[in-house]
């Protein structure tokens, strides 16, 4: 199956690219299966129930999100209706919503999509390791499962690739989200896993991991704050990681980077867009 992962969308810059690119490329290259992370949608800082459904709309099949999950206060009750709406599966017991979806393809398969939180300079959450082995005790790609999914939320490269060698073979894809800026290490790991460090976001580059680079500036040189952090408002480039996947097996066979418009140079899938 053939599935893109479109990473963290930040602000309004982002939420344009998304409703600018998405409908047209499933359309263009037969998508199965479409994950957006969109814990920084609404105004850099969490996700609204209009936003998410917007992503939706646009043809995403399942949302994830990370530290910034509840940031719009009305995730905590909207989360609960929002079946296709996915936080860190190692937030404490008894957090609203789920860690864990199951979802129907566009081509009817089954896919699970978690998204994990690591820890290495991050709230100190569950062990992400353990919640990983959780998540996918009785779970099979290939019988009961067509493909797993993992949004890794995490700052640290390190505990990003630790952890996509510890899911190898389990899943589909685990792919890094959080720090804004695509790594360019997407890869097959030796087990089947596809995998990249991370996906990098959707938003404008011009700026400070998508915000506005005055206020970052400010703070960084004269240690004082003096306004808000707000996205940048440029054109964002739609930043994300294509992967078709064995329909037997559940393993990745291709995968390939995802860039589109802004600043950032662009790269495709020549797999599916010859
Ligand atoms: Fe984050």
């Amino acid at each position: 199956m053939r599935i893109l992962f479109l990473g963290d969308v930040v602000g309004r810059s982002g939420r344009e690219a998304v409703a600018a690119h998405l409908p047209g490329l499933i359309t263009r290259w037969q998508l199965d299966l479409v994950v957006v992370n969109g814990e920084n949608a609404a105004g850099g800082f969490g996700i609204t129930e209009t936003i998410y459904d917007e992503f939706i709309a646009a043809g995403a099949d399942a949302v994830t999100l990370g530290n910034h999950a509840f940031d719009q206060r009305e995730a905590l009750v909207f989360i609960e209706r929002a079946d296709r709406l996915v936080r860190p599966a190692n937030y404490p017991p008894g957090t609203p919503g789920r860690g864990t979806a199951l979802v129907e393809a566009k081509n009817g398969a089954r896919v699970l999509v978690t998204n994990i939180m690591g820890r290495t300079f991050m709230d100190p959450l569950d062990d992400p390791f353990a919640a990983l082995d959780k998540t996918l005790d009785g779970v099979e790609m290939g019988a009961h499962m067509d493909a797993v999914i993992i949004d890794f939320h995490a700052e640290t490269t390190s505990e990003k690739q630790a952890f996509g060698h510890y899911c190898d073979g389990r899943a589909t894809l685990v792919v890094g989200t959080h720090t804004h800026v695509p790594t360019a290490d997407h890869r097959i790991l030796s087990g089947g896993t596809a995998f990249m460090t991370d996906v990098g976001m959707c938003g404008c580059y011009d700026g400070v991991i998508g915000m506005d680079k005055d206020e970052p500036l400010r703070r960084f040189t004269r240690k004082i704050g003096s306004g808000r952090f707000e996205p940048a408002a440029g054109p964002a480039t739609l930043s994300g990681l294509a992967v078709e996947s064995c329909d037997k097996t559940g393993h990745a066979l291709k995968v390939a980077p995802v860039r589109l418009g802004g600043s950032l140079a662009e790269a495709r899938p020549d797999f599916w867009d010859a």
